[in-house]
């Protein structure tokens, strides 16, 4: 379930040519189950229409202070909202607000508030670089008002430069962060993501199929928990900025990648699929086809879970996956005494939608809490990775508070 299900978030329009970006915002947040009412400022309306802030939001805009059906609407949204939001943020309204004057049902909504603010600015370069709007934001961050930055781009009539409003995706995003709660505040996380390639020569290697979306799914949900996440990868998958990238590609080079993060580390989860095997020898230059059929040498990669296993310090917790085609939770009990790990993700990579490539997963947790006998089984059924990251990262987070997490047996 989305961390906005049930939210009541006041979404307020104001009068720049981004307010149809709002429209987006609006759009994405009904459909994770936030209750989204909006609000739109006089000048907003010359922009858009009501008509579709209405269609698409919990319930209809409302514009004015003066509404006879309602007599004190900004009472009521803000003492009911658990977030507002201000999509875009003109300058004048950024003004208006540090200033403490409420002179539209939006400016007495948000003082009307107790509750969380998210400012989403957006006005021409010239006016985003002037003094007075960056007095009132760095006024209003000191009063603890959220904001997401205006990105560089093409701005309306053609100029380029700072004050674009970011994207719809990355407002989301940031909305989501204030609802996530931070039980991952102080922890360092690493995690590996992608699939090991094994050179056989220059343009030739050994592969697999992981595309890397579960161990970056882990990743960001780390980061959205407020860890500190370092993520050693193969492949180039888009990410937030906040976490550290360490770009690999072979067993070997994530091994030594993964041995030197891990050292400090509070959680490491190995979700990265390394190949079993390499070439003893791969070739300098380009095999020839001229000079037939090769005959490559294999050898076993190192086991990095394993070596993680083996130097674990007091403390941290170990997080390993094991992708099986049969006997799913024999194999993965196995791993899990034989890795060292604390607990094993396991998914029957033959099944429909599950493990590599796939969007989705579904997964068995195979769970070993300190001092206990017994391994604790919990089965996620298929959903999301990024829920299903959320799943392993709430086990992971009940073995350092001790508490058991919901829906587990014992085997
Ligand atoms: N793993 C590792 N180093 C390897 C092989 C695997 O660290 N050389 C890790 C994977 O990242 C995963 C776990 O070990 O967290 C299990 O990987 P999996 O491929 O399921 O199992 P293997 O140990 O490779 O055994 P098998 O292929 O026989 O199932």
């Amino acid at each position: 379930m989305s961390v906005l299900a049930g939210r009541r978030i006041v979404l307020g329009v104001s009068g720049g040519i981004a307010a149809y970006k709002a429209i987006e915002v609006c759009r994405r947040l009904v459909d994770l189950g936030a209750h989204v009412s909006p609000v739109l400022t006089e000048a907003s309306r010359h922009f858009v229409g009501e008509t579709t802030f209405s269609a698409l939001a919990s319930e209809p805009v409302q514009t004015s202070l003066w509404d006879e059906a309602s007599p004190i609407p900004h009472t009521k949204l803000g003492q009911g909202a658990d977030l507002v939001v201000v999509c875009p943020a003109t300058a004048r309204l950024l003004g208006t607000y540090a200033a403490g004057i409420a002179d539209d049902l939006l400016t007495a909504t948000l003082l009307a508030t107790r509750a969380p603010v998210l400012v989403c600015p957006a006005m021409h370069t010239e006016m985003w670089e002037h003094p007075a709007v960056q007095d009132n934001l760095a006024l209003l961050a000191r009063r603890g008002v959220h904001m997401v930055p205006p990105e560089e781009g093409r701005l309306a009539g053609g100029d380029i430069g700072k004050g674009r409003l970011a994207d719809p995706a990355v407002i989301v995003e940031a909305i989501e962060r204030l609802f996530v709660p931070a039980e991952l505040q102080g922890w360092k996380v690493v995690v590996s993501s992608g699939g090991t390639r094994e050179a056989i020569d220059p343009v030739r290697f050994i592969g697999n199929r992981s595309s890397g979306k579960q161990g970056h799914a882990i990743a960001a949900e780390a980061d959205r928990r407020g860890a500190k996440v370092t993520l050693v990868t193969t492949v180039d998958r888009p990410i937030t900025d906040s976490i550290v990238q360490v770009r690999v590609e072979s067993a070997e080079q994530m091994r030594q990648a993964m041995m030197t993060a891990a050292t400090d580390a509070d959680l490491v989860v190995m979700a990265a699929a390394v190949a079993d095997f390499r070439p003893v020898d791969p070739a300098a230059g380009k095999i020839k086809k001229d000079q037939g059929v090769p005959q490559v040498i294999l050898e076993p990669t190192p086991d990095i879970l394993a070596a993680l296993g083996a130097l674990k310090p007091q403390g941290q917790i170990l997080v390993g996956f094991a992708a099986e085609t049969s006997d799913l939770r024999e194999n993965a009990l196995g791993k899990l005494t034989r890795k060292g790990a604390d607990l094993i993700v396991a998914n029957d990579v033959s099944a429909p939608q599950v493990g590599f490539e796939h969007d989705t997963n579904q997964v068995v947790i195979l769970v070993r809490r300190p001092g206990a006998d017994e391994v604790e089984v919990i089965d996620v059924p298929l959903d999301d990775k990024r829920r299903i990251a959320a799943s392993v990262l709430d086990v992971a987070a009940s073995l350092r508070s001790g508490t058991p997490a919901t829906g587990s047996d014992r085997t």
